[in-house]
């Protein structure tokens, strides 16, 4: 921290790593809020260098040219610089930075959920050895303080289910193709405009940056760091206007969901990310556009529902500030930060796919002949499923007819083998398209 010789408040310098949708809000707003901080922390936040991979790209928050670069370590080995922010995105060099931050004993800032997810336990214990802080709010459902609120508000409680919408991208395509009958290409790339979507756009459409965020919230509320090849992941490509109909005709709507569940007998955590039908009534089935919503049933205070923007300059911009703010208040002595490391890290275990119940909604195409569905429901009831309700659409022009089952309770194991089946099921023409039925009143 850089002490100025006369009575003005002190100075702290932010290098901000990565100046783009979210490294220009972070710098935007600090500076929009100059004048607050000397009078929440007593010192002056002042964002003074940011990295870049092009000098030459137009960008919308003006600073002078001396204060970009191309070189992030030039600016994490700064000696002027006092805190860092990693918003550039990527895993393997944001990690080398944040290590190499750290080990100069500077606090990091991020709302990098990928990397905390693939490289999180080596992260947190790297900044409690070196006696820092390491702020991640901005990785977790963007504008929502879900992860203060998980680790600081609600700390008296245990979490046997927490789900909701953590992607905003998938949430804003959904809700307008739902309310327009957009087309999934032409929402899309308003999203991108918005600066809604990942570098990597895949990791919002397949479901990826969910589960991050899903991975994260697991190991807050659980200590558990869930495997991303144990988790569930299932995008929104394969919802078409048909299924949102479909669901509304079921008294649901289609969201893109994460689930956490932990069973407290066995302390078996299931962590899942996928569409799901969930019934109208439910604060995040009617949690719309790029907001997100998540829901935390808390042994003590009972449920608890967060919503708000989920992705965006602003929103994200808004925790990456309070995360700056606590860090800071650390480093002066106004308090101490929350613990990284998980108290009862290695409690829990992955839950089997037989451990995991719930309905599901099936869309098949198949030939429109006698005794189609009676195979249907047959391959079903070879492994156990019945069916609670069937409709069935017929096509012109010989073309297959669309039948539409969900199921009565069952569980992931059995649906898994019966989807194999169907694939193979004479009349069964292309994929089946399977999304679960989430009724959090209903989990057994
Ligand atoms: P972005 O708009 O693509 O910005 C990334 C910035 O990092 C760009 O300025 C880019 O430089 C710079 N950069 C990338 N690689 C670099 C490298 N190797 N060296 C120097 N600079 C580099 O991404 P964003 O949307 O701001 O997202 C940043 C992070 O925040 C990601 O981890 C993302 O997952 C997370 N996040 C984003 C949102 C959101 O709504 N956008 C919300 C929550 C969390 P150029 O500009 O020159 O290409
Ligand atoms: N691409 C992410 C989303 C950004 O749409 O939710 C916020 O993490």
């Amino acid at each position: 921290m850089n002490q100025s010789s006369n009575s003005s408040p002190s100075k702290i310098r932010i290098g901000i790593l990565g100046f783009g949708t979210v490294g220009q809000g972070t710098w935007k707003h600090l500076q929009e809020n100059a004048q607050f901080w000397p009078k929440i922390l007593g010192v002056e936040l002042i964002p003074a260098r940011a990295s870049v991979r092009s000098l030459e790209k137009e960008r919308v928050v003006k600073v002078k040219a001396d204060q970009l670069t191309t070189d992030s370590v030039s600016i994490v080995d700064d000696p002027q610089i006092d805190l860092i922010c990693e918003l550039m995105g990527g895993v393997d060099e944001a990690k080398e930075l944040t290590l190499r931050a750290f080990a100069q004993g500077k606090s990091v800032v991020t709302a990098n959920k990928a990397l905390i997810c693939e490289h999180g336990e080596e992260l947190f214990r790297a900044a409690e050895e070196a006696g820092v802080g390491y702020g991640f709010e901005a990785s977790v459902a963007g504008g929502i303080p879900i992860i203060k609120v998980l680790r600081e508000s609600l700390v008296s409680n245990e979490f046997p289910l927490i789900y909701g919408i953590l992607n905003g991208t998938s949430n804003y395509i959904l809700t307008r193709m739902e309310k327009e009958g957009a087309s999934f290409e032409e929402v899309l790339g308003d999203a991108r405009d918005l600066g809604y979507v990942e570098a990597d756009e895949a990791l919002d459409l397949d479901g990826v940056d969910a589960a991050h965020k899903a991975v994260i919230l697991a190991y807050l509320a659980h200590g558990i760091w869930v495997n991303l090849n144990e988790v569930t992941v299932e995008g929104i490509r394969r919802i078409s206007n048909e299924d949102l109909k479909a669901a509304a005709n079921l008294g649901c709507r289609i969201k893109l969901i994460g689930v956490i569940r932990r069973e407290f007998s066995n302390d078996h955590v299931a962590v899942a990310v996928h569409p799901a039908l969930i019934p109208i009534e439910e604060t995040i089935a009617r949690t719309d556009g790029v907001h997100n919503g998540v829901c935390l049933n808390g042994s003590v205070v009972g449920t608890v529902v967060l919503t708000g923007r989920g992705a965006g300059q602003d929103p994200t911009a808004s925790s990456v500030i309070s995360d700056l703010v606590d860090v800071v208040k650390v480093t002066n002595g106004i308090s101490s930060m929350p613990k990284l490391l998980h108290v009862a890290a290695d409690q829990c275990q992955p839950a089997a796919p037989e451990e995991i119940t719930g309905r599901f909604y099936l869309r098949l195409a198949v030939d429109d002949r006698p005794g189609q569905l009676a195979k249907v429901a047959d391959c079903l009831a070879d492994r156990g499923i019945s069916l609670a309700t069937v409709s069935q659409t017929p096509h012109e022009n010989e073309e297959p007819a669309s039948l539409i089952l969900t199921t009565h309770q069952t569980n992931e194991h059995s649906i898994a083998q019966a989807i194999s089946g169907l694939k193979d099921l004479p009349g069964v023409v292309d994929e089946p398209v399977l999304f679960r039925m989430f009724d959090p009143n209903g989990i057994s």
